[in-house]
C-alpha cells in the first residue's frame, strides 16, 4: 500500500471544529497529512509527520478540502453569448433562452455532449474543484435526459435529473401532459443515471402542484430531493422543498421571512445545522446583473449555506468556485471563513456527503493546495489563479 505525506502545510482547513481557532474552519498551523488508498490516514502537527513512499511539500501554503460544487449544468451544446451581451446592454434574463439550449443540445452527439463536460469538470478542477454536481435539463425528451444523464454519470456521482427544467416548446399548450411525461416514461429513463431529482420551480416554469407532483414520484423512485426556488420573483418553492425533506434549496433571491423562519425550523436532530440547506449562487446574480441573495440574513436565522457555480451557459457561465467565494465575501456580506466554509463543507451538506468537504481521518484525500499563505486569499485577491495543486482521492491531478 503506497502512502502520500503532504508536509509542510501552513495553514490547513480542515472544516472539522474544536482545533480552538473560534471559526467553522477549524484551521491548523504547520500542519502535515497523510494519505493511503485515496483517503486520509492522519493528519497532525508537521513536525510529528510519519514517513511516507511519497511526499508533496506545500512550501508553507495554504491547503483546504477541495471545493465541493453542489449545483452545475454542464451537459448542454453550443452557448448563449450573444444573450449574456444583450443583457449587458439592458435585456432582463427571463429562463427564456433555456429553449435555445434544448435546441442545440438535442442536435448534438453523444461525443459532442461528453466532451463538453469533461473539458467544464477539467476545468472546474482547475480551479479546486473534487466534488460537482451534474443535472440534466437541456435534453427534455425521455431519450435525450437519460442520455444527459448516463453522460453525466461517466464523470460524477452526483447526478441529478433535471426533466423539469422548463415545458420544451412541443408541450408549450399542454404543460399537465409534459408533468404527466416527466412523471411517467421520462423518470424511469433517468433514475437509473441519477441520484437527485430537480424542478425549476418558479413562475414561467414549474408550479408548486407540478413541482410537488414531480419531486414526490422522484422520491418514491429512490431520488433525494433538491429543487431551483425563488430565483426570479418570490414564490413557493422555498417552503415547499423544506416541506419535502429537500437537501437542498438553490438560487434563494427572492426570500420572505416564513420562508427563512421554514429554513430555519428544518434544524438537524444532532445540532448541526438545518437539514435542507440554502445554496446561493452568486454567479447568476453576477451574470445576470440581479441583486444578490441576503446571505447574511440565512447565517443570522441559522441556516446552513452553500455556494455553487450554477455553471450554465445561460445564467451562470462559470465554473469557478474561487470566483463565487469572492462574489460571497464582497457582494452578499459573508466573512472569508463562511464563504469558504459554505464552499466545501457547506456543498456537502448539499449533498448529504460525510466523505468530502472536511479533512478528517477516514475522509477522501481531496485537497487543495494554494498558492497563497491563507484561506482568506480567495476572497482578497479576485480572479488570480491561486489553485497550485489538487489532489482527488489521493491522486495528484494537476500543478498549475
Ligand atoms: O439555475 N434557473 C434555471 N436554470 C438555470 C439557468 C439555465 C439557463 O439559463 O440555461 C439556473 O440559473
Ligand atoms: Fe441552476
Amino acid at each position: 500500500m503506497s502512502s502520500l505525506l503532504v508536509d509542510n502545510i501552513g495553514e490547513l482547513v480542515t472544516n472539522v471544529a474544536g482545533t480552538g481557532d473560534g471559526s467553522p474552519l477549524g484551521l491548523r498551523r504547520d500542519a502535515a497529512l497523510l494519505v493511503e488508498e485515496g483517503r486520509i490516514a492522519w493528519i497532525g502537527p508537521a513536525r510529528y509527520a510519519p514517513a511516507a513512499d511519497r511526499r508533496i511539500d506545500a512550501e508553507g501554503a495554504a491547503a483546504l478540502p477541495g471545493f465541493v460544487d453542489s449545483h452545475a449544468h454542464l451537459v448542454f451544446a453550443g452557448d448563449r453569448a450573444a444573450e449574456f451581451a444583450a443583457r449587458m446592454a439592458g435585456q432582463p434574463y427571463t429562463g427564456g433562452g433555456i429553449r435555445t439550449t434544448v435546441g442545440a443540445t438535442r442536435a448534438a452527439s453523444d461525443d459532442t455532449l461528453r466532451a463538453t463536460v469533461r473539458r467544464l469538470v477539467g476545468e472546474t478542477m482547475r480551479q479546486g474543484t473534487t466534488t460537482i454536481e451534474i443535472k440534466s435539463g437541456y435534453g427534455l425528451t425521455v431519450a435525450d435526459e437519460a442520455r444527459s444523464l448516463r453522460i453525466a454519470a461517466e464523470v460524477s456521482d452526483e447526478t441529478t435529473f433535471l426533466g423539469a427544467h422548463v415545458v420544451p416548446a412541443e408541450y408549450a399548450d399542454r404543460p399537465d401532459d409534459y408533468v404527466g411525461l416527466v412523471c411517467g416514461p421520462m423518470l424511469a429513463a433517468a433514475a437509473p443515471y441519477a441520484r437527485w431529482v430537480d424542478v425549476f420551480c418558479e413562475r414561467g416554469a414549474f408550479d408548486a402542484d407540478h413541482a410537488r407532483a414531480i419531486l414526490t414520484v422522484g422520491q418514491a423512485a429512490g431520488l433525494g430531493v433538491r429543487l431551483h426556488a425563488n430565483q426570479l420573483g418570490p414564490g413557493p418553492g422555498v417552503r415547499l422543498g423544506v416541506e419535502l425533506g429537500a437537501a437542498s434549496v438553490d438560487h434563494c433571491t427572492h426570500l420572505d421571512d416564513a420562508d427563512v423562519a421554514a429554513l430555519a425550523g428544518s434544524t438537524a436532530a444532532d445540532g448541526s445545522g438545518t437539514t435542507t440547506v440554502a445554496t446561493l449562487l452568486p454567479g447568476a446574480e453576477f451574470s445576470t446583473r440581479s441583486p444578490y441573495p441576503d446571505a447574511r440574513r440565512l447565517l443570522d436565522a441559522g441556516v446552513t449555506v452553500a455556494l455553487a457555480t450554477d455553471c450554465n451557459p445561460g445564467s451562470s457561465y462559470t465554473s469557478s468556485m474561487p470566483f463565487c467565494v469572492a462574489l460571497a465575501v464582497r457582494e452578499m456580506r459573508m466573512t472569508p471563513a463562511e464563504a469558504v466554509w459554505a464552499a466545501t463543507a457547506g456543498g456537502a451538506r448539499a449533498l448529504r456527503r460525510t466523505d468530502v468537504g472536511v479533512l478528517r481521518p477516514g475522509a477522501r484525500a481531496d485537497l487543495t493546495i494554494l498558492d497563497a499563505p491563507s484561506h482568506l486569499h480567495l476572497a482578497y485577491r479576485p480572479g488570480v489563479p491561486l489553485i497550485r495543486q489538487v489532489l482527488h482521492n489521493g491522486v495528484p491531478q494537476c500543478r498549475s
